[in-house]
């Protein structure tokens, strides 16, 4: 297969009209994709930024990869997080007519251009297309702009059967045999993403606790690398901490035990990252305007959300704290960190270990803004919250189940790293509330039937000293 992959190895960038024959089939199908960014803005046109031949479009069973910038007017309301055209990766499979079984991964059929009269459907459904990029990954090809690396000291056998994973997520993933998972990344962009490079730099140290990447798929354009995808060992009959805790909260078990282990888990990535990449020592300056970004992010979310004025005072003390400490010459220590982390984030495999996944950090954000260290107490705060989330996702949970666990987990947390987060109230308390508010905005944007459970957060931490 490396061969066919090989043979049509050619960009096809220069087909006349590819692009005008999909344009309108996309128009529609793009913005309704779960993984599109730009929602609630129309598509205005596309551009096309590469375009690989990785089966012949004219054969029986055409697979093109695109990678394609969409188009969108900005809307002054959306500010900072809008991006004018961001650029999407799409595996387009082009066949004669769809088997029924492949009928919900239609695009459309095209009227116009090189593909006129043909059908175009997403390909990862296909098993045909998802062998051919794990054999690419495992030939090493290079197909055009597009290069597929792997670690050769992992065995990836040429039989495993593909099925696309089904579940909602902001990007998409292919099992192969439940032995591998390649995710691939939708909206791309160039430089490195964390996505690849912390479990990389993990797999380097020798962590347990991140499935080591055993391939990764890039795209070199204009001298820039896109990481597009990354191929990692599957954990399989994994359950995340999320369905776990309200499994158990069903069953009215108890979870500070997993949660002391999740503790420890945390803690073994964050010593590692710590080894494995550069740390820096945060003084005065930084701090204040780390603490500064808290105090506008709160003051933006109180014009967003009039529910939070009466607690403003007591949040805004926290972020205040944290720069009055900075003032007296504390200094902290910031390092390559999650940067997104939460119960969902994690995964238990049957023999009771945890690893943790997705490492892409917040999607919305700047690459160099999510590469950039930061400490550690930030992951803490993400879990600790995680925590009050599923305590109140359940209608009976028993008292004091949320502070058994918070309080477990840092336990944990402490037993590996040396460091106990509660040791340092000031810092956690300041991103526990940072994240509070941006829950509180984003329930009362897309989930207000959420809202009450950041709310609660918000008038704990408005009144609290501590975490
Ligand atoms: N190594 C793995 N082993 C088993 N399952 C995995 C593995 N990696 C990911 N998964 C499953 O795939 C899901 C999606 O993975 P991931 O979170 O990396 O993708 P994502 O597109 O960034 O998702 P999200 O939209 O939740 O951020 C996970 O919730 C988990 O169920
Ligand atoms: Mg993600």
């Amino acid at each position: 297969m490396s061969e066919a992959v090989t043979r049509s190895a050619h960009s096809v960038s220069t087909s006349p009209g590819l692009l005008a024959s999909l344009d309108p089939l996309l128009r529609e199908w793009l913005p309704r994709q779960r993984w599109f960014a730009g929602k609630g803005r129309p598509v205005t046109g596309f551009s096309l930024v590469a375009a690989t031949e990785l089966l012949p479009w004219n054969a029986k069973l055409g697979f093109l990869h695109l990678l394609v910038r969409a188009h969108q007017p900005l809307v002054p309301t959306q500010g900072a997080a809008a991006h004018p055209s961001d650029c999407y990766q799409l595996l387009i499979g082009v066949r004669e007519t769809l088997p029924p079984r492949l009928a919900p991964a239609l695009i459309g059929h095209p009227e116009e251009g090189p593909l006129a009269g043909r059908t175009v459907y997403e390909a990862l459904h296909d098993p045909r297309p998802a062998d051919v990029l794990l054999e690419a990954l495992r030939a090493r090809a290079r197909v055009g702009e597009l290069r597929f690396e792997r670690d050769m000291r992992q065995e990836i056998r040429d039989d495993l059967v593909p099925r696309m994973v089904t579940a909602e997520q902001s990007n998409s993933s292919i099992v192969y045999g439940d032995t591998f998972i390649l995710k691939l990344l939708r909206r791309v962009l160039p430089g490195t993403n964390p996505d690849l490079e912390l479990p990389l730099a993990l797999s380097r140290e020798g962590c347990p606790r991140v499935p080591a990447p055993a391939g990764w798929m890039l795209a070199d354009l204009a001298g820039d690398t896109y990481v597009l995808g990354v191929l990692q060992p599957f954990v399989q009959g994994a359950t995340d901490g999320w369905d776990l805790v309200l499994r158990g909260l069903a069953k009215g078990e108890d979870f500070s035990g997993e949660a002391r282990a999740l503790g420890r888990a945390t803690a073994e990535v964050h010593t590692a990252l710590a080894r494995a990449l550069p740390t820096v020592t945060l003084g005065r300056g930084q701090m204040e305007l780390l603490a500064d970004g808290m105090i506008e992010r709160l003051e933006a979310a109180v014009q967003a959300v009039p529910a939070l004025r009466p607690y403003a005072p007591g949040l805004r003390s926290s972020f205040e704290a944290l720069g009055e400490l900075a003032a007296e010459g504390q200094t902290w220590t910031a390092q390559r960190i999650h940067g997104d982390l939460h119960l969902g984030q994690c995964l238990r495999s049957p023999a009771g270990d945890w690893s943790l996944i997705d490492f892409e950090g917040e999607p919305s954000k700047p690459l160099a803004e999510r590469r950039m260290p930061q400490p550690a107490a930030r992951d803490v705060a993400g879990m600790l919250r995680s925590f009050d989330y599923a305590a109140h996702s359940h209608p009976s949970v028993v008292p004091g189940w949320a502070d058994a666990c918070r309080a477990a987990y840092c336990s944990g947390y402490a037993e590996v790293s040396g460091r106990d987060p509660r040791t340092d109230p000031v810092l956690l308390r300041a991103y526990e509330t940072d994240k509070a508010i941006y829950e509180v905005v984003y329930e009362a944007r897309h989930r207000p039937d959420w809202l009450p459970v950041p709310m609660a957060a918000v008038r704990r931490l408005a009144l609290s000293e501590g975490p």
